[in-house]
């Protein structure tokens, strides 16, 4: 049975399964758990429809390990997407083409050992889910059962209605992605911003509908113009996550190379940098060689010294020995 109300933190009696969720424990419970320092609610595929309801954006941050995965969740990002933009963004590919299902597995471990409260979502790899049905949803259970992922995602519009429901029947959660779908860059002839024609945002408006009745999660939207994404926004019922689709969407998401400046390019228009993270490691990795080759580093202080007695009875020994000698 399911709790009625749609908060992730709703009260004990509205918490339905005997197998709790630690983020939705009441603040008493959840002190006895030694490992939650963070009294955050749990943010669930329900909580995120009720943002939506409510008019709360919601917030979406890439990450693609541990220590990223960590700080994004501890500083209370609502969901954390493990994309497969980690192709060009960790691993150096050119696109997202590449990456495979194990790379992507790799990575969503690793994140999910760092996430506690946030949503964590899987991006479905190219090849992974476009082949059939039984291989997409045997990729799809892997990122669960293995990955520890909460939801997939996956890109495209109608076509991939029928498949995204025969995940949801498998107990999977799916998000959906339409607009600029990387995926697609041969298709597309590069990275363009789509839905710039009748026809265009007609077929933009029959995927996101599509993709509501099937049952997604949420829906990211790609380079899009704004007045389409908030078409789509106000025409179906669960939340859009816009990314170059203005801010009528119900929430947005950035990726974390992006808006740290570890891209080494130039940010596509809709990126705000909040931090040059590039200039302070290249500094610091700049100031390390400098202090090594000028004997700088390390100084007593970053050294390990024998135990007192220790160091009497060697001094005792060196100099005995040094007596000799002459
Ligand atoms: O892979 C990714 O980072 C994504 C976001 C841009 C939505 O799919």
């Amino acid at each position: 049975m399911q709790a009625l109300s749609g908060e992730a933190g709703g009260a004990l009696e509205d918490i339905m399964s005997l197998t709790p969720i630690s983020g939705r424990l009441p603040a008493d419970l959840r002190n006895n758990d030694p490992l939650n320092k963070n009294p955050r609610n749990k943010v669930t595929t329900a909580s995120l429809r009720e943002r939506k309801l409510q008019h709360e954006p919601i917030t979406c941050l890439t990450a693609y390990d541990y220590s990223a995965g960590r700080l994004v969740d501890e500083a209370d990002i609502d969901v954390v997407l493990v994309g497969d933009s980690l192709a060009q963004a960790m691993l150096g590919y050119e696109n997202t083409l590449s990456v495979t299902m194990d790379e992507m597995l790799h990575h969503v471990r690793a994140v999910r050992r760092g996430v506690r409260n946030a949503l964590l979502i899987a991006d479905m790899p190219y090849g992974s889910y476009q082949i059939d049905a039984h291989s997409a949803l045997s990729n799809a259970t892997r990122f669960v059962k293995e990955g520890g992922a909460e939801v997939v995602k996956m890109e495209g519009g109608e076509k991939r209605a029928d498949l995204i429901r025969r995940i949801i029947d498998a107990e999977i959660p799916v998000a959906g992605h339409i607009g600029l779908t990387p995926q697609s860059v041969n298709v597309m002839g590069g990275y363009k911003v789509q839905g710039k024609t009748l026809n265009d945002i007609e077929q933009l408006m029959r995927d996101a509908v599509a993709l509501d009745r099937a049952g997604v999660a949420c829906l990211y939207l790609e380079g899009i113009p704004r007045e389409v994404a908030a078409m789509i926004t106000a025409e179906i019922s669960v939340p859009t996550i816009g990314i170059g689709a203005g801010p009528e969407c119900d929430g947005q998401v950035l990726v974390f190379h992006d808006i740290l400046n570890l891209t080494f390019g130039p940010p596509a228009k809709f990126v705000r940098r909040y931090a040059d993270a590039a200039g302070l490691i290249t500094r610091a990795v700049q100031e390390f060689r400098a202090d090594v080759r000028s004997h700088q580093y390390p100084a007593d202080e970053e050294s390990y010294h024998l135990p007192k007695d220790t160091k009497a009875g060697l001094d005792t020994v060196l100099a005995r020995k040094e007596a000799m000698r002459r």
